[in-house]
């Protein structure tokens, strides 16, 4: 089935139709969502501003998302790195995460959404763990989009991790040295049982990873845009899972 969207006018983006193939929507999206600071200053506001418009943005990418019927989205919320940011942004960010949960918790719930989390959240302030508990544990049951948010999440820090949990399996002689493979490797992850992403989103004009899914982007698409996340709409993740369809995945391999 092939669905034709309008594309709102934007001169970041072209304003053709974009259309979809519902057969062919990736399983696994994951987002950088960058930006926000940038927005911000351009409006004079506070950058604190910048993060409460971006989570706007994930209210209606989310929704996309499930209507969409994508299996997961990832969203990078905070980084290992970004306690190097003033006490007060970081205190900012953790805050919204928390209203963002407690606001949206019953309508993700009647729209099947399960919540989970990637990163050391033991690091994060309490109300903040307590909320992404809680909103796992009350989600984890459904069976439509898994809203992966990744909360002081690195890729090298989740590398390390994976590194010590096996090795404390090999001392307890739960997995010998010849059932090391990329796919145990993968099991000692924060993302153990889920897909690699398809593609990998980042607003704001960066072309990096930032230590993002580092292990899991072997093989991702990569979609940049200038588009600052609090501008971030439906029709832009509609041209990027178009452009997805349009690429010629081949894992190395000849078509
Ligand atoms: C992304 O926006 C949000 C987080 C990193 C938490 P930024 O805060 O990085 O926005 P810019 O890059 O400064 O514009
Ligand atoms: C990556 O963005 C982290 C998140 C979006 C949560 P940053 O803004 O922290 O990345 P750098 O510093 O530009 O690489
Ligand atoms: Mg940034």
């Amino acid at each position: 089935m092939v669905k034709f969207f309008g594309l709102n006018k934007n001169k970041d983006q072209d304003d053709k139709e974009v259309h979809i193939d519902l057969n062919n929507v990736p399983k696994h999206i994951a987002i950088i969502m960058d930006g926000n600071g940038r927005w911000a200053k351009e409006r004079n506001l506070p950058r604190a501003m910048g993060h409460k418009a971006g989570v706007e943005a994930v209210r209606e990418i989310v929704k996309e998302c499930s209507k969409l019927n994508v299996k997961y989205l990832t969203l990078y919320v905070f980084s290992t790195e970004n306690w190097k940011r003033p006490k007060d942004e970081v205190s900012a960010l953790m805050k919204l995460l928390v209203q963002y949960l407690k606001k949206e918790l019953n309508e993700l719930n009647e729209n099947n959404v399960i919540i989970n989390y990637i990163g050391d959240i033991s690091k994060l302030p309490v109300p903040c763990q307590e909320q992404l508990i809680i909103s796992h544990k009350k989600t984890k049951t459904n069976t439509g989009l898994v809203l992966n948010l990744a909360v002081n999440y690195g890729g090298r820090n989740e590398i390390v991790r994976a590194f010590k949990l096996m090795y404390e399996d090999i001392k307890s002689k739960k997995i010998k040295e010849e059932d090391i493979n990329e796919d145990t490797i993968s099991k000692y992850l924060y993302t153990r049982g889920m897909p690699d992403p398809d593609i990998i989103i980042r607003p704001s004009g960066e072309q990096r990873l930032s230590n993002f899914l580092l292990w899991q982007c072997a093989y991702s698409e990569f979609w940049t845009s200038n588009i600052k996340w609090p501008d971030f709409k439906k029709e832009h993740l509609y041209k990027a899972i178009s452009d997805y369809q349009n690429r010629d995945r081949r894992f190395g391999g000849l078509k």
